[in-house]
């Protein structure tokens, strides 16, 4: 049974998020997999295009990993970092060639491509596969902290480790990939970093930061 955290943000899922992004209820793991290396540095609103211009140009590993370097890096061009390109190129390359075009399944095999950190891995195995595991990301670090009332630094050891257990222990057991989902998506359009949604929120009966009146003091970073 899913304790009153979790009920509640499944709740606000089912009858009050109206966010569309192309990726959502999305199984294929190679989409899942671009639109999350996508977003990596990458605000949703400027992903949005590139993930949709790979899409139709690669529409499978394979069309990805057999195009020219020039083709890809062009598609690329405008976003930045272009490390994550050159890893995605190599990661389709490895997948397509050297593992029958299969995607990993397994939380640790994913976590072994290049490019791809916990974050991402989490992604991939809960949206694709549908797998226990839970994304910590900066969306997620926000929502928790406030709800929990939690000032313990996000970018510390300690933090780091606090909020993966805690994290870990939220996640909706039955679909995963909902959960997550929709605590990302909760993030980013309720209990948003700047002005959030406070006065219509359905969480904040039992939100710390909320009722002791710090919202905007969490969560805390030990660098500012
Ligand atoms: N940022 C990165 N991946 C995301 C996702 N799947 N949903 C919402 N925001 C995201």
């Amino acid at each position: 049974m899913p304790n009153d955290f979790t009920k509640l943000l499944l709740e606000w899922n089912r009858s009050g998020n109206t966010r569309q992004m192309p990726w959502k209820g999305e199984k294929d793991p190679y989409k899942i997999w671009l639109s999350e290396v996508v977003l990596q540095q990458t605000r949703v609103e400027q992903g949005l295009a590139y993930y949709e211009k790979f899409i139709e140009r690669f529409p499978t590993i394979t069309d990805l990993a057999m195009a020219p370097d020039e083709l890809v890096f062009k598609t690329w061009e405008g976003l930045g970092y272009y490390s994550r390109c050159r890893n995605l190129l190599a990661t389709a390359r490895t997948i397509a060639f050297e593992k029958s075009g299969v995607f990993p399944d397994s939380y640790e095999d994913i976590l072994k491509l290049k490019g791809v950190g916990p974050y991402t891995a989490a992604a991939i195995a809960s949206f694709a596969f549908g797998q226990p595991q839970a994304v910590l990301d900066g969306n997620v670090f926000r929502v928790l902290s406030r709800y929990f009332g939690i000032c313990t630094p996000i970018d510390t050891p300690e933090g780091k480790k606090l909020f993966s257990q805690l994290a870990k222990a939220l996640l909706y057991q039955d679909d995963p990939a909902v959960y997550n989902q929709a605590i990302m998506d909760f993030g980013a359009v309720v209990c948003k970093p700047q002005q959030p949604a406070c006065e219509t929120c359905i969480l904040r009966g039992d939100c710390q930061a909320f009722q002791l009146g710090c919202i905007d003091r969490i969560p805390v970073k030990s660098r500012s």
